[in-house]
């Protein structure tokens, strides 16, 4: 059984670019959801598996799309805290040196992360990702879909392009959502420890493990 991850930071500190009241209901009630439906089943299934990854990497071979679904918003819900902080960083060292070389400066790479973001249709996530070989790219995928499943690519952030993540705050405007959030709450020393990984140093961020003892608290049928 999964549990739900708290947030590394407290409701009111993304603000305003994530409120107080988006962050309960994007963490406490979307991200909730997937991970109860996931546990779910996966009980109904029989299934305990070691690891997230290893749910979404079997899931994304099969026909029926629930389990993947779930699983995938689980996973990129967790990855997605994780690329925030309230710190207002900058990219600093090899990984400010890689995002110069693919877009130039840092506001290049704003620049391209919104136009990517606000060219997506529907829902779905942009994906700042560092390649086979070091070069950095923008990616984005549909509703559940990660990069997981796209062969050797390392994702550094991700900004959820669903409008759950900015209609309370930012109501239609995607782009101005994109542009306020990249200004403000990039994880940049996520980031770079992420490339780091991708560079062969350390290992790239993994979800938690499910919990091991049936007494544990637990997010799913009960
Ligand atoms: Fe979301």
């Amino acid at each position: 059984m999964f549990a739900l991850p708290e947030l590394p930071y407290a409701y009111d500190a993304l603000q305003p670019v994530m409120s107080d009241r988006t962050l309960h209901f994007h963490h406490d009630k979307h991200h909730a959801a997937y991970v109860k439906t996931l546990n779910d089943l996966l009980q109904a299934a029989g299934k305990s598996p070691s690891s997230l990854e290893s749910v979404i990497l079997e899931a994304s071979k099969s026909v029926d799309r629930k389990l993947f679904n779930n699983a995938a918003q689980a996973w990129n819900h967790s990855f997605f805290w994780a690329s925030m902080s309230e710190r207002r960083e900058r990219p600093a060292g090899e990984l400010a040196g890689a995002i110069n070389g693919a877009f130039g400066d840092l506001g290049g790479l704003a620049k391209a992360f919104v136009e990517e973001g606000v060219g997506h249709f529907g829902s779905g996530w942009v994906w700042l990702t560092a390649e086979r070989g070091g070069g950095l790219k923008l990616r984005t995928t549909h509703d559940a879909d990660d990069t997981l499943t796209q062969g050797e690519t390392t994702p550094l952030l991700v900004c959820d392009l669903w409008e759950h993540a900015y209609y309370l705050d930012h109501q239609n405007d995607r782009k101005a959502f994109l542009a306020a959030w990249f200004d403000a709450l990039p994880n940049w020393a996520f980031a770079a420890a992420q490339y780091a990984a991708a560079q062969g140093h350390g290992r790239p961020w993994r979800h938690p493990a499910p919990m091991p003892a049936p007494s544990a608290k637990m997010v799913g049928a009960g």
